[in-house]
């Protein structure tokens, strides 16, 4: 089939050379001239050091490579979404499946990337989220990863399964588009404050205790907001939060870890130099969860951290302050293990 991947990160990158792999006749979009051709020169993407880029992969800057593909995946950063999906409006063919690998909220309006680019292109093209435990980095390097596919239309994660799916790479489909891009979002967040907590000196019991109340607080927005709470304790959620907590190939826990030693915010964010999607999803999620009104303490900590200036040290001691409560009465994913 023939594809554009929109954004040539680290993790646009590593799928093009994915799609490639498996067949795929691929064009690999820069969002700078400058980009594509030192692309092109080089065959190496410096976010994806040591994995030579194959002949077959083509690169551009311009936009007009995605008329005629049967599918286009966005992988910009989050912020870039709209801006890059209102161009494509006109451009792109209608019916074309748009496949959205970003992780984060809109800022003010507080949608998801999905949305966004489902308004962008006026619900003309389907829209699937890829999503999971991926960093692409080791996808780069055939390193054997499972991500899910979700979609409203089963058919179109299916689709979606067969373009990606090869025998280092599984891709399971879904029906939760809702759960599986709150879980690509929040999860950013959680990571982030598990690396401050690094960055402090606290131990494994610390980030324990924060992935386990993390992931409570990402499935009652995700149920809140329609999502399904198996999609919490599956790849997209229990599954990319182990792997963006734990990992030093994470830039949100390695923005954390220098958060927690004591960095500026801004001088961490240059220090980190690629997007820190879990610095603005921070500010994005906590929106969106005081207009469902959702309660979520973790992440209003790093909020608090992040634009309010606060110290650290005063926040954990918030968070390991509040009042008593039961695990079970307010969490909708252990309550989902529990009644297995
Ligand atoms: N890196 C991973 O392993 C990984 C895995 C899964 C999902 N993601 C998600 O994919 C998205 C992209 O991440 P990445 O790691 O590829 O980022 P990156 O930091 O490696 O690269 C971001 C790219 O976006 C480009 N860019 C900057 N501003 C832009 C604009 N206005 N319009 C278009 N492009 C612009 C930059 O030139 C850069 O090439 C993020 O939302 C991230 O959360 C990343």
């Amino acid at each position: 089939m023939k594809i554009t991947v929109v954004g040539s990160g680290g993790w646009g990158t590593a799928l093009a050379l994915l799609l490639v792999e498996n067949g795929h006749d691929v064009t690999l979009w820069s969002h700078t001239p400058a980009k594509a051709v030192a692309l092109e020169e080089t065959r190496e993407n410096p976010m994806l050091k040591g994995v030579p880029l194959p002949p077959e992969m083509k690169f551009t800057a311009d936009l007009g490579a995605v008329k005629g593909c049967g599918a286009v995946v966005m992988a910009t950063p989050s912020y870039a979404v709209r801006e890059t999906a209102h161009k494509l409006r006109g451009i792109i063919d209608p019916g074309t499946v748009v496949i959205s690998v970003s992780k984060g909220i809109e800022k003010d309006s507080s949608l998801r990337l999905s949305q966004v680019i489902e308004e962008e292109l006026e619900g003309k093209c389907p829209v699937v989220v890829l999503s999971g435990p991926s960093h692409a980095e080791e996808v780069g390097r055939h390193i054997p990863t499972g991500v899910v596919a979700a979609a409203d239309n089963l058919k179109d994660a299916e689709l979606v399964q067969d373009l990606f799916m090869n025998p280092r790479f599984r891709v399971y489909t879904s029906d939760d588009r809702i759960g599986t891009e709150i879980c690509a979002a929040l999860k950013n967040v959680i990571a982030l404050c598990a690396g401050c907590t690094d960055g402090m000196g606290c131990g494994d019991n610390t980030k324990a205790l924060l992935m386990t109340r993390g992931l409570a607080e990402m499935a009652r927005l995700g149920v809140a907001l329609g999502g399904r709470k198996e999609t919490f304790t599956g790849l997209a959620g229990v599954g990319d939060l182990i792997v963006t907590c734990t990992s030093m190939h994470s830039r949100n826990r390695r923005y954390g870890i220098l958060i927690g030693q004591g960095k500026s915010v801004q001088d961490a964010l240059e220090e980190i130099g690629a997007v820190v999607e879990g610095y603005y999803a921070a500010a994005n999620a906590r929106s969106l969860a005081q207009k469902v009104g959702v309660e979520m303490p973790i992440s209003q900590a790093a909020y608090e951290v992040l634009y309010n200036g606060r110290d650290v040290h005063a926040v954990v001691s918030d968070l390991m302050s509040r009042a008593k409560r039961s695990e079970l009465d307010e969490s909708p994913a252990l309550l989902f293990l529990q009644e297995k």
